[in-house]
């Protein structure tokens, strides 16, 4: 068996650009083979090619538009019936400019089929096929605003507050089953992500922008560290873990049956 075989196939959405791309070559460097989706396939045909010649791997490349119906239900046959598949890396997502109040209802609606709902039945399946096969390992990606929701405007926050919060709830749900769970928190990197939402991305300070393929070095690396939640920009991790200690600490007083006191007459 070869070392690809061993390591098997990493699915990545939205491979055609931006962060997918970078996964893709990040992976096939570690010797996975590849199965890219994404709408623009000669974009993913081209980078198929390239990563094959460099690095050796099989590369198969799935069209797919994440907000159709049928498509989403063709990559979730794959992920559900491909026993290969050992990586899903939950990447495809688009941003929208504006205020709610202000936004066109067919692009929120888009932006939720694919930032959530395809999201979520592509991880279902692969959750499903790495029990079942006792490994594997689901990295999401999410974004910094998941924990900053007045940064940005409210309905890409709230995607992605959704895909942290489901990626916390899923490693809960897996416990032992040795499927590894990751939500990556990237702040802003450049890609086409602000061009394609209508955004002029040259108006946010160059400090605080990242390139695509620092992100996702940094995000392998907590990966590789187990990580359930990455921040690539985020310089002190006991910031995140003080973060998450406040939120336990809630825990035990979240559900009672008598109102606190302050709400009481
Ligand atoms: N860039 C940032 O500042 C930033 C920060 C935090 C989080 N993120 C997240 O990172 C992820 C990747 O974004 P990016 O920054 O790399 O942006 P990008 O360069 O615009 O890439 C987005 C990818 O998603 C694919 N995609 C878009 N609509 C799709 C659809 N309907 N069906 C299937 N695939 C679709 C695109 O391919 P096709 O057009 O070929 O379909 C493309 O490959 C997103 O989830 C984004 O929210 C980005």
């Amino acid at each position: 068996m070869t070392e690809q075989n061993q390591k098997g196939t990493a699915l990545v959405t939205g491979a055609s650009s931006g962060i997918g791309a970078v996964y893709a070559e990040r992976l096939a460097r570690r010797g996975y083979d590849l199965l890219l989706v994404a709408r623009d396939q000669q974009r993913l045909e081209k980078l198929a090619a390239s990563l094959s010649a460099d690095y050796g791997v099989q590369v198969e490349v799935l069209k797919a538009d994440l907000t159709q119906k049928p498509d989403i239900k063709a990559v979730v046959q794959r992920l559900r019936g491909d026993s290969t598949i050992s990586v899903l890396v939950n990447n495809a997502g688009v941003a929208m400019n504006g205020p709610l109040i202000e936004a066109d209802s067919d692009a929120v609606d888009r932006m939720l089929e694919l930032n959530i709902t395809a999201l979520t039945h592509l991880a279902a399946a692969a959750g499903a096929n790495f029990v079942a096969a006792g490994g594997g390992a689901i990295i999401n990606i999410a974004s910094v605003v998941a924990l900053a929701p007045e940064m940005f405007n409210a309905t890409y926050s709230a995607t992605k507050a959704y895909v942290l919060s489901l990626t916390q709830s899923l490693s809960s749900e897996l416990g032992k089953s040795g499927v590894q769970v990751q939500a990556v928190l990237p702040g802003v990197t450049r890609t086409e992500i602000w061009e394609r939402a209508g955004i002029d991305a040259n108006g946010i300070p160059a400090a605080m922008v990242m390139d695509a393929g620092e992100m996702v070095d940094a995000a392998l690396a907590g990966f590789d560290q187990g990580e359930l939640v990455t921040i690539p920009s985020l310089p002190d991790a006991a910031d995140w873990s003080a973060f998450v200690a406040a939120r336990q600490k809630l825990g035990p007083n979240l559900s009672h049956s008598q109102a606190a006191a302050r709400y009481k007459a």
